[in-house]
């Protein structure tokens, strides 16, 4: 039988199941408790519980029949106008069933509609409230428009502490009958950086070599360097040695896999672990935002790695 995905099999049934974003599920318990919404409009990085948060709301309004009056529509499959002009707009016009007063519409990735599609949703939204309610979902609420952010009770999801994401964890592994070791748990941690899909799949993964997790695993999983190479990488090229810095670098890449971009964020993470100084600090960091930049515009990974190796080592010649 093939084993059921831990990210599905733990989705947070109800308000009290989603973990670490406590002042915006109280305040959206309080909605639940009246029976009534608004348009909502759940705006936060991936993995914090958007979704997990609009399917609870669902089931907590509607109880069993839920999946009759929820809707989820993801705009990134069908980003163009024909998508609200026709489904939306056609489940918006059915009354709801049973003795529910409204339906609500997910709309997951909304940020992914062009503004024309925006600007019919806003007049779907207007057309029908007596009969559904949005909830609109993204990553970066800069890219909804105005007019339907001004319709919606904005809430913010936050990258969820490490407290949130261990206890999530622990829980996940308990009913798996599953051990993590401490040094399992920062891992997972530190690579999950308050992403509770991306620990719980770390976990999942991990689980199928070892009854105990460790760090080495969730780090080889996840193709990522264990922090403290990283730290050592750049100590080395502070002392000047930047040959033996780059080698060092080269390796862990080609062991583990690892991308030009992904080195950098573990870098710029690892950098405030170093013992330097505050105005030394800031000229590097500089220099990783003006690095990591020049990656995200597809320039070559090795060059822009050995820039940013050079200015260590210049940094702790200075
Ligand atoms: N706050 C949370 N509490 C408990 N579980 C969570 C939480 N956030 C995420 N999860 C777990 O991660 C999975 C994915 O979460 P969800 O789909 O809600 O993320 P999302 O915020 O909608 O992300 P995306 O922006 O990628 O759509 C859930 O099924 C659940 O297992
Ligand atoms: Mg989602």
């Amino acid at each position: 039988m093939k084993e059921e995905i831990w990210i599905e099999k733990y989705r947070p049934f109800k308000l009290d199941d989603v973990v670490g974003q406590s002042e915006s599920i109280e305040r959206l318990k309080s909605y639940v408790k009246t029976g009534n919404l608004p348009h909502l409009l759940f705006s936060g990085p991936p993995g914090v519980g958007k979704t997990a948060t609009a399917v609870s709301i669902a089931r907590e309004l509607y109880g069993e029949g839920w999946r009759e009056n929820f809707t989820e529509l993801n705009a990134s499959d069908e980003r163009g106008i024909d998508v609200v002009r026709t489904k939306i707009k056609s489940f918006a016009k059915t009354s709801p069933l049973g003795d529910a007063d409204f339906k609500i519409i997910f709309l997951d990735e909304a940020d992914a509609l062009t503004s024309d599609a925006q600007a019919a949703l806003r007049r779907t939204m207007e057309r029908y409230t007596n009969n559904c309610r949005f909830i609109l979902s993204c990553n970066y609420s800069s890219k909804i428009i105005e007019p339907i952010q001004s319709r919606c009770a904005v809430y913010r999801f936050r990258p969820l502490s490490d407290a949130a994401v261990e206890q999530r964890c622990r829980y996940v592994a308990e009913k798996e009958g599953l051990q993590i070791a401490d040094d399992g748990f920062e891992a997972i941690k530190y690579v999950a950086q308050g992403d509770m899909r991306k620990a719980i799949n770390a976990l999942q993964a991990a689980s199928m070599f070892e009854t105990t997790v460790h760090r080495d695993n969730i780090y080889k999983i996840t193709a990522t360097a264990h922090p403290e190479d990283i730290l050592e990488i750049l100590k080395t090229a502070l002392e000047g040695k930047f040959m033996p810095a780059r080698k060092k670098l080269d390796v862990l890449m080609t062991q583990q896999g690892l991308s030009g971009e992904d080195v950098v964020g573990q870098i710029y993470r690892a950098a405030f672990d170093l013992d330097i100084l505050p105005k030394q600090m800031v000229d590097l960091m500089d220099v990783i935002g003006e690095i990591d930049f020049r990656l995200t515009e597809g320039a070559d990974e090795r060059i822009q790695l050995d820039a940013l190796l050079a200015h260590f080592a210049l940094s702790g010649e200075e």
